[in-house]
C-alpha cells in the first residue's frame, strides 16, 4: 500500500496509540466549572513548564494569542510586530476585530525584530495618536522558515519593552522547537514574556489544543475572554490529556523533526532549479524557490510531487512550503527527497 507523505503543516499528525490510551483514561469533569481535573493537570504542568504563575488551555493558537492580546489591552491601543507574523496575518485580523487594537508592523529579517528598529516606534502621549502598548515576538517563526529567535535579541528586545512601560507576549506555537534545538529551557524564553501562547498541536503532536501561560491576574481575565470568546469547553479533559502527554513526551524528540528537514533539505539543495529560500533549515519548516523556467509554477510542482504521494503546499506561484514532524518516517524523508530530485 502506497502512504501518502504529508509534508503540508506539523499540524497533520494524528495522535498515537499510547496518546489515544491516555484519552480514553483521562478523568474529566466541567472545565467551564473549573472542575476537570485532567485539564488542571495540564494547566499547571503547562505553568511549571513555562516558568509562570499560571496557565489555561484553549482550543486554538489563535485564542491564546488573541486573547493574550485581549486582555493586556484596551481598544485603541497598539501593539508592534513582525510584517510577517501570525498574529498579524493569519488570525483574520482578529485583534482589530475583536479588541479594536492596531498592530504596528516592523519588517523583521525572517521575523526577528532586532531592538534598533523598535526606535521611536513608541507614540507620545497625545489626542491624536493611539497608545502604544505591548510588544508580540514569534519563536520560531513560521513565515520565516522556522527561524529561531536569537536569545540576546529577545532579551534586547523585551528589556527595552519593559523599561518603556510595553507589555510582552510570545506566540510560542513552536518554542519548543527553538527549545530543543538550543537547549535553553522554555522557562528561560519565557522569562522574558508577560505571557506566552504555545501550540501542543503542532509538532508536539496533539490533535488539538493550545495554553495560554501568564500571571495569576492575567490568566483569570483569560478565563472570562475565553468565554467571551465562546472558547469554554466542558468535558475537555479527554483532550487536554493529550496535550499533556505531548508536553511530557514528545518534546526531546523534535530534535528528529530537525534532522529530517536538514535531510530533506540537501534533496531540494542538490536539485537544479531549486532553492531553499532560507538556506538550511533551523528547526523543521522549510521554503522551497522554484525557478519555474525550468522546473514550471509550484501548483505544476505541488501537482507532480502529488502524483508521487508527496503533499506539500503552495505559496505563491514560485515557493513551496514543507514541514516535517512525527507523523513521516525516516524512510518517507527519503521517499519525498527521491520525488523532489525527480521533478
Ligand atoms: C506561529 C503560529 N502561531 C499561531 C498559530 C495558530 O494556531 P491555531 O491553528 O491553533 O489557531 C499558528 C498556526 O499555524 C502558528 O504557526
Amino acid at each position: 500500500m502506497t502512504t501518502t507523505i504529508d509534508l503540508r503543516s506539523d499540524t497533520v499528525t494524528r495522535p498515537s496509540a499510547d496518546m489515544r490510551t491516555a484519552m480514553a483514561n483521562a478523568v474529566v469533569g466541567d472545565d467551564v466549572m473549573g472542575a476537570d481535573p485532567t485539564a488542571i493537570e495540564l494547566q499547571e504542568f503547562a505553568a511549571e513548564v513555562l516558568g509562570k504563575e499560571a496557565a489555561i488551555f484553549m482550543p486554538s493558537g489563535t485564542m491564546t494569542n488573541q486573547i493574550a492580546l485581549r486582555v493586556h489591552c484596551q481598544p485603541g491601543d497598539e501593539f508592534i510586530c513582525d510584517a510577517g507574523c501570525h498574529v498579524y496575518n493569519y488570525e483574520q485580523g482578529a485583534f482589530a476585530q475583536l479588541s479594536q487594537l492596531v498592530a504596528k508592523t516592523v519588517e523583521g529579517e525572517r521575523g526577528i525584530i532586532k531592538l534598533e528598529q523598535t526606535q521611536n516606534l513608541i507614540r507620545r502621549e497625545n489626542d491624536h495618536f493611539v497608545r502604544t502598548r505591548l510588544v508580540c515576538l514569534e519563536n520560531t517563526h513560521n513565515r520565516g522558515g522556522g527561524a529561531i529567535y536569537p536569545f540576546e535579541e529577545v532579551t534586547r528586545v523585551c528589556d527595552w519593552a519593559h523599561a518603556n512601560g510595553l507589555i510582552t507576549h510570545l506566540d510560542g506555537a513552536r518554542l519548543f522547537n527553538a527549545v530543543v534545538e538550543t537547549g535553553i529551557p522554555a522557562s528561560k524564553w519565557a522569562e522574558h514574556f508577560d505571557s506566552v501562547s504555545i501550540c501542543l498541536s503542532k509538532g508536539l503532536g496533539a490533535p488539538v489544543g493550545s495554553v495560554l501561560a501568564g500571571t495569576e491576574d492575567a490568566i483569570y481575565m483569560a478565563k472570562r475572554h475565553r468565554k467571551l470568546f465562546g472558547g469554554g469547553m466542558r468535558q475537555c479533559g479527554v483532550i487536554a490529556a493529550a496535550g499533556l502527554y505531548a508536553l511530557k513526551n514528545n518534546v526531546e524528540r523534535l530534535a528528529d523533526d530537525h534532522a529530517k528537514a536538514k535531510r530533506l533539505a540537501q534533496f531540494i539543495e542538490a536539485k537544479d532549479g531549486l532553492s531553499l529560500t532560507f538556506g538550511k533549515p533551523d528547526t523543521n519548516i522549510l521554503f522551497v524557490d522554484i525557478d519555474v523556467e525550468k522546473l514550471g509554477s509550484a501548483d505544476d510542482v505541488v501537482a507532480r510531487l502529488a502524483d508521487k504521494n508527496v503533499i506539500v503546499l503552495a505559496e505563491s506561484d514560485a515557493r513551496l512550503r514543507a514541514l516535517t514532524h512525527l507523523d513521516v518516517t525516516n524512510e518517507q524523508i527519503e521517499q519525498a527527497g527521491q520525488a523532489f530530485a525527480a521533478l
